[in-house]
């Protein structure tokens, strides 16, 4: 494995990242995440040109707590003027580095010409990092996709192109654009990026346990991002580290210990976003941390009714309780 990296002036012993993940990854979240040992955590992608016109709701998505080292933040958009300027102020805010987005699937984001789309559009890509290079001097990174479809697996010769342009790293989803979320990550095609440029890439796709970490941190890459894999289960870093230093992997936390995190994150995300939106993104990432525990369906309709702290802790006594010896069981499991 030759798993490990600097980005700047921070050496990233494993290359343990948390991949962005838009309404999820917001800074209560990555610190949980970085408790369990993510060694690289990044902010869910926002709009270059809303940055650069100071929209105050875009500005709060760059929220970064001074523990959090080293942290990224994510921009999007197709425009090299107003990526340079919106780098300039993840910059300012003190992030580590930026990442431009060129993975995102969604037609809103596409149709403008940013995130997977700029796959097809290699030199605009191009000028795209270079603007931003220029503009910061704090690593500018890329996160790419495996193509932009089945015909178009262009990722090898994309990120060789984002290196040329001053790019200090690639995460690489082994998904093309057509893709979507479906299907698996192409890990061969991780690899073949992996050898292909001499910056470092980060692999990404499908890593949900020890045995996968493991399988594609054996492919060239100087390190691994997790996405889905970590939602409602930070501990996942926990377990990758384990694996990649050869140590047994430690026992899931118990129930209990699940929900005090539960608690903590929903105090952490009202603390960022006030009770009433903290709520709305509590509901999601109550039900992931709830998944697979028993009387999953009835708790997570309480997910779904979470308005108020308050809702947040007879969530919490109605996992406690019911049926408690199952609970224990299953949760350990
Ligand atoms: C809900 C959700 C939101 C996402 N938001 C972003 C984003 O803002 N920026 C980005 O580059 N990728 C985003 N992704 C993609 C992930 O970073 C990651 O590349 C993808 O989920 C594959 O990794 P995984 O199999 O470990 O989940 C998102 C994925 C999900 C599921």
């Amino acid at each position: 494995m030759r798993l490990g990296f600097r980005l700047g002036s921070h050496e990233l012993r494993h290359g343990l990242a948390l991949a962005p993940m838009a309404g999820n990854t917001n800074l209560a979240y990555r610190r949980l995440c970085r408790r369990f040992g993510a060694e690289l955590t990044t902010t869910e992608m926002v709009s270059s040109r809303a940055l650069r016109y100071g929209d105050e709701k875009s500005l709060r998505l760059l929220e970064r707590g001074d523990d959090e080292v080293p942290v990224a933040a994510q921009i999007f958009g197709a425009d090299p003027e107003t990526l340079a300027c919106a780098a300039q102020e993840v910059e300012r805010r003190g992030f580590h580095a930026v990442d431009l987005n060129v993975g995102c699937p969604v037609p809103k984001i596409t149709g403008c010409g940013g995130g997977s789309a700029l796959l097809r559009e290699p030199d605009l890509a191009a000028r795209c990092v270079e603007a931003m290079v220029r503009a910061v001097s704090i690593p500018v990174t890329v996160k790419i996709r495996a193509g932009w479809d089945d015909r178009d697996r262009n990722a090898p010769a994309f990120a060789r192109r984002m290196e040329e342009a001053g790019a200090r790293a690639v995460t690489v989803h082994g998904r093309t654009r057509e893709q979507k979320y479906q299907g698996l990550a192409d890990r061969e095609l991780i690899a073949e990026v992996a050898r292909s440029v001499a910056i470092p890439v980060v692999g990404n796709g499908d890593v949900v346990d020890a045995a996968s970490g493991l399988d594609l941190a054996r492919r060239d890459v100087a390190g691994v991002a997790v996405g889905r894999g970590a939602l409602g289960r930070p501990w996942i870093f926990r377990e990758l580290r384990a694996a990649f230093e050869g140590r047994p992997v430690p026992a899931a936390p118990g129930l209990e210990e699940r929900l005090e995190l539960l608690r903590e994150l929903g105090h952490g995300v009202c603390g960022l976003y006030g009770e009433t939106i903290g709520m709305k993104i509590m509901r999601r990432l109550a039900a992931d941390f709830l998944k697979g525990m028993p009387g999953a369906p009835a708790l997570r309709r309480s997910c779904n009714r979470l308005t108020a702290l308050q809702d947040l802790e007879v969530l919490l006594r109605q996992a406690l309780e019911a049926p408690p010896a199952q609970a224990r069981a299953g949760a350990a499991a």
